[in-house]
């Protein structure tokens, strides 16, 4: 509670969210707070955490940097052999056209650079476009492309934008803008999956389309994996289930590192045009990244996303007959679902958490089932079991939390 209290008092962002600290123990999908409470994750560090906890290959790469100082460097002047091994590695799971990278910092600016590089060869362009609903990040430039809660734009300036509906009718209104100049257009960014926008999957008509109609034009195609990819919907990246490959990439989370990725030749051959001081700098990070991609392969952990993600939806689509549970959708282990209100899906997610069940909202009312990808059959049962506890409770009549948790949490609106 001391540092609860301490949060809420001194973090210029958000305070508290989450009611709980984390200590260091832990296993799997299993995590204990300071109090020693033990909870099930099934929000993952909002998909930045694919391995669960004291992972032993994970903890093993950690160690080998235990008397080592510093472990940032200034990572695009000052070379160090994690970042060479990071970038073959990541590279090792991209189409073969995609075939360099830029590490930095956060999903933002790995959205930021990728609409840099794409923009930065078309010198008559004036603008980008994304979608309605998007979330590409909170830096200005990812901040302008975002359009999933006005409260992340609102007092803040944008650069030039436009959208297309996030539909079978986006084809159609970038054909229009083409029309109207294509040289005018610097690039299309779009999530295959929309993330913090509710977890909404594109048609495959849809994004075949716009990638056609951007191949025609010569317009850069951007795909943003920062939460979709490194294997959260069961393929590598989300683009792989539409059957396109896009001119440029976004990854961070899962890659615990952020990468804009690309063609080489896309890329600015003048020195500076992009960079960052501790881009590609933190051998931890670039270690534990590497190691992850290698862990994935190794223990074919694709082929679980895959099987247990059915798993999920077929559990929830079987509490969705008594009427309450909505819309199941998404791939692999990217899967929500809707609650009838915003506040019956507040209200759950904080009652799940009290279970110890910890999960994340999207969307309007939609809430996030996003569990590590070594999850298990019978953990991803605990998980179903206290959510259908937790939502007969909440859609109880005049219901209302009590107790403690109510002077720190507001835990249900994701942040990210
Ligand atoms: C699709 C997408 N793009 C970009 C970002 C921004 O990443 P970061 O929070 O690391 O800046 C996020 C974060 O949730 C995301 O989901």
């Amino acid at each position: 509670v001391k540092i609860l209290r301490t949060m809420k008092r001194l973090n210029g962002a958000r305070g508290v969210s989450y009611p709980y600290v984390h200590s260091k123990e832990g296993s799997g999908c299993y995590f204990k707070d300071l109090d020693g409470n033990t909870f099930l994750d099934f929000a993952s560090q909002v998909c930045s955490n694919p391995l669960g906890y004291n992972h032993p290959g994970i903890k093993e790469t950690i160690k080998q940097y235990m008397n080592r100082s510093p472990v940032k460097f200034a990572g695009q002047d000052f070379l160090v052999k994690e970042h060479g091994d990071l970038l073959e590695e990541l590279l090792s799971i991209t189409p073969k056209q995609l075939n360099a990278a830029f590490l930095i910092n956060s999903g933002a600016e790995a959205v930021e650079n990728a609409m840099k590089i794409c923009m930065h060869k078309r010198t008559s362009s004036t603008f980008g476009i994304s979608c309605t609903n998007d979330f590409h990040g909170r830096t200005l430039g990812a901040l302008s492309y975002t359009h999933s809660n006005p409260v992340h734009k609102k007092g803040f300036f944008t650069v030039p934008n436009k959208q297309l509906p996030f539909s079978d009718q986006a084809p159609v209104v970038l054909e229009q803008l083409t029309r109207q100049g294509a040289k005018k257009i610097a690039f299309v960014i779009m999530e295959m999956v929309q993330g913090e926008g509710g977890y909404n999957v594109a048609s495959k008509k849809m994004i075949r389309d716009v990638r056609k109609i951007c191949s025609s034009n010569s317009i850069p195609f951007i795909c943003d994996e920062v939460q979709s990819g490194m294997g959260r919907t069961g393929k590598w990246w989300a683009f792989q289930h539409f059957g396109i490959v896009p001119d440029a990439m976004s990854s961070a989370k899962a890659l615990n590192v952020g990468a804009t990725i690309a063609n080489k030749k896309l890329f600015p051959v003048e020195e500076g045009a992009i960079s960052s001081t501790w881009g590609g700098g933190n051998i931890i990070d670039l270690a534990v990244g590497c190691q992850t991609i290698k862990i994935i392969k190794k223990k074919r952990l694709l082929s679980n996303v895959q099987q247990q993600g059915m798993y999920v939806k077929k559990r929830l689509n079987e509490v969705s007959a008594h009427g309450v549970v909505r819309n199941v959708r998404g791939l692999g282990l990217m899967v929500a679902f809707d609650l009838p209100t915003k506040k019956i899906r507040d209200d759950m997610i904080l009652e799940s958490l009290q279970r110890g069940l910890v999960l994340l909202g999207c969307g309007p009312k939609g809430v996030r089932i996003v569990p590590p990808f070594i999850v298990s059959r019978r953990e991803i049962d605990e998980a179903i079991n206290i959510i259908e506890a937790s939502i007969k409770r909440c859609c109880a009549k005049d219901f209302s939390h009590t107790g403690a948790i109510c002077q720190f949490t507001s835990c249900t609106t994701s942040t990210t």
